[in-house]
């Protein structure tokens, strides 16, 4: 099967640094990818890439069989791409509704305004925010911010969606319902998605492959298993302080078996 998404041989300096050295991988439509590394490792980069938010130094980023880096940075939504940025970027002043009405819009520009409208309060009521549809987003829980972004990503309608750390700053709770949510989102939308992640029980529990970046290059790609066993990953990340959950459920095992010890 052709992939959905290729990224071939990309490159991205910043005055010294390699952010992206001949970073390649690709997904096939209807897959959920994880990209992990290090922080500063390119991930974030590979998605400025992506979407054209930044340009590459070389390089081609397939969609559907045509080159991303070649076709204006404003099509990049109607090509079928969405994304959530790490650090959320909402307007604080306008409500959930308006925030979400920015994704409408960027699909069916502001022609079928009651389209819109309906599409985002759907989308609202599919991510149980409709009671906030009205509230200022400025001052909602972290959590409840995440989320919104993701309606209004997920309310341009994606082939493709890009989750820049979805669960950083959330509890273990919101982290669960997360999980069920990107995989729901997968099922119901019959969507491909890219997933960064330091929360290592949430991408290697859904993704089918997880690419492994390292100093803005890839350093490993495989099913979960395969990259959670390779050394190189161990050593470059898995081992280190930026993983944000390690082994959280081991101990929690542990301490569950322990009941009856005197
Ligand atoms: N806009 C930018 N200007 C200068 N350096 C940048 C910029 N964006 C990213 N970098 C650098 O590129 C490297 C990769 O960053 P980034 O892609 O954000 O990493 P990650 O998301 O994996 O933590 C880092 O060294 C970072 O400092
Ligand atoms: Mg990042």
């Amino acid at each position: 099967m052709p992939a959905l998404l290729s990224v071939e041989d990309v490159t991205r300096r910043f005055g010294g640094i390699l952010a992206l050295d001949g970073v390649s991988f690709a997904l096939e439509e209807g897959q959920i990818g994880g990209l992990i590394g290090p922080n500063g490792a390119g991930k974030t980069t590979a998605f400025n890439v992506i979407t054209r938010l930044y340009p590459a130094d070389s390089g081609r980023v397939l969609f559907d069989g045509e080159n991303l880096l070649r076709s204006p940075a404003h099509k990049v939504v109607s090509h079928g791409i969405a994304r959530t940025f790490q650090n959320v970027a909402l307007f604080a002043h306008m409500t959930v509704l308006e925030n979400v009405l920015v994704g409408a819009h960027a699909r069916t520009g502001f022609r079928g305004e009651a389209k819109a409208q309906a599409e985002a309060l759907e989308t609202l009521a599919y991510l149980d925010l409709a009671e906030l549809a009205h509230r200022a987003a400025g001052g909602l829980p972290f959590g409840t911010l995440k989320r919104i972004e993701l309606a209004r990503a997920l309310v341009s309608r994606p082939r493709l969606l890009l989750l820049d750390e979805p669960a950083g700053g959330l509890n273990h709770e919101e982290v669960d319902e997360l999980q069920g949510v990107i995989r729901r989102i997968r099922a119901d939308h019959s969507l491909t998605v890219l997933l960064v992640e330091h929360h290592m029980n949430l991408v290697m529990s859904v993704s089918d492959r997880v690419h492994v970046l390292n100093f803005g290059r890839k350093i490993a790609e495989g099913t979960p298993a395969e990259v959670r066993a390779n050394p190189e990953v161990i050593e470059a990340y898995l081992g280190s302080d930026d993983v944000a959950e390690p082994e959280t459920t081991a101990l929690a095992l542990e301490v569950e078996g322990d009941d009856g010890a005197p």
